[in-house]
């Protein structure tokens, strides 16, 4: 009979672009064609908006990414002033980030397990499967129970995700984050906001269920996503230079664009997003938002087209060597980080 550790045994391992100096490949594939020439002009595309410094950066994560080995970047990219917000799923946010903040880590499914994977013994088992990834479901349990703990010890009333998050990084500063690197921690640290505009979908969701539940009739916290919304709002209309770096599709992609247009609702003067680049695996065929191209985007008013690049690619090769280029080219130098977190607590205050 199989146990657990048969299948947690290896663990996921985040890149590290700061050891690897990818510019001259970079730099090769543009000289190339297709692909290779899409991903080097975004690479070059985003140390653009990060050498004029007035550009505020807004980071969209969609997709299973952190689970996927890519916690490190984004968490380099905090340290280095190299994003001013993160807009994300609530998975790579709660399920995955803050989960292994809590001590917890994400395992390689091994070629042996993939070739007979039987998805009813891991159900047995309590393990979870995200492709070739798999994870501890009763860990997961516990990092729905932090989410809890963190609703139960604040003040009752309704919160941006972008609140909530900021409270989980306060959690986190008190009772020791386990793991070296952690997105949430270092936003926190940092004063980079973060946003997950659907936060009920994800393991913050089941804590904050059991929270309301307990709490029956009687006060508490709930989540209000116009809130969001309006924050993210704010900072544009606040700094209206503006750049998406983009990974996947979904929620955050549209949610970061929108917030051109809502500038424009409440009567404020706000330019397109000047700076756009997408990594993404969807395409044009079905119409749908993840595939839509920034080009499209700028039929709506949202995007401006001269800085503008779609990569057609899976997210863990395309990020690094963007990342990565842009890391290693170094216009991030001249950048101070924005504080973006600082100026929303006093826009809180206030709405
Ligand atoms: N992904 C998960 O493992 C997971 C787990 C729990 C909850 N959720 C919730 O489900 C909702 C949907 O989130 P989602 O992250 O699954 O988004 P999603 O699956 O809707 O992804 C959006 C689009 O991003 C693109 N994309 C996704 N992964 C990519 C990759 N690796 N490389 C390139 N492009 C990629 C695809 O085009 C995809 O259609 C969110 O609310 C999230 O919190 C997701």
């Amino acid at each position: 009979m199989p146990v657990k550790s048969d299948f947690l045994a290896s663990t996921i391992e985040h890149i590290d672009i700061l050891n690897h100096d990818v510019r001259p490949i970079v730099d090769a594939m543009s000289k190339m064609a297709f692909s290779a020439r899409d991903l080097a002009r975004a690479a070059e595309i985003y140390d653009r908006m990060l050498a004029d410094t007035d550009c505020g950066v807004i980071l969209c994560l969609a997709g299973s990414l952190i689970s996927a080995g890519l916690k490190k970047v984004f968490v380099d990219l905090i340290r280095a002033n190299m994003v001013d917000a993160i807009v994300s799923t609530g998975a790579n946010i709660v399920d995955q980030d803050f989960f292994e903040a809590l001590g917890f880590r994400h395992y390689i499914a091994e070629e042996r397990l993939r070739a007979g994977l039987d998805d009813s013994t891991l159900r047995d088992l309590h393990i979870d499967r995200i492709y070739d990834t798999l994870i501890d479901e009763d860990e997961l349990r516990i990092c729905d129970e932090a989410t809890k703990i963190v609703a139960d010890s604040l003040e009752h009333r309704p919160y941006s995700s972008r609140e909530f998050i900021r409270e989980m990084g306060a959690y986190l500063d008190r009772v020791g984050c386990k793991a070296t690197d952690s997105i949430i921690y270092e936003a926190y640290k940092a004063d980079v906001p973060i946003f997950c505009p659907a936060f009920s979908d994800c393991s913050a969701g089941f804590g904050l269920v059991a929270h309301q539940h307990e709490r029956g009739d009687g006060p508490k916290v709930s989540i209000d996503s116009v809130k969001d919304f309006y924050e993210l709002t704010q900072l544009k209309v606040k700094n209206p230079s503006t750049g998406l770096f983009m990974i996947g599709g979904g929620v955050p992609k549209n949610f970061a664009q929108d917030i051109v247009v809502a500038a424009e609702i409440i009567g404020e003067d706000a330019p397109m997003h000047k700076y756009a680049i997408q990594i993404t695996v969807a395409d044009v065929r079905d119409g749908a938002l993840s595939g839509s191209t920034l080009k499209e985007a700028s039929s709506w008013g949202k995007v401006d087209t001269t800085y503008e690049q779609m990569v057609y690619s899976e997210a863990t090769l395309a990020v690094p060597l963007i990342a990565g280029y842009a890391y290693h080219v170094g216009s991030w130098k001249a950048r101070q980080g924005k504080k973006w977190a600082t100026l929303l607590d006093a826009v809180a205050q206030v709405s």
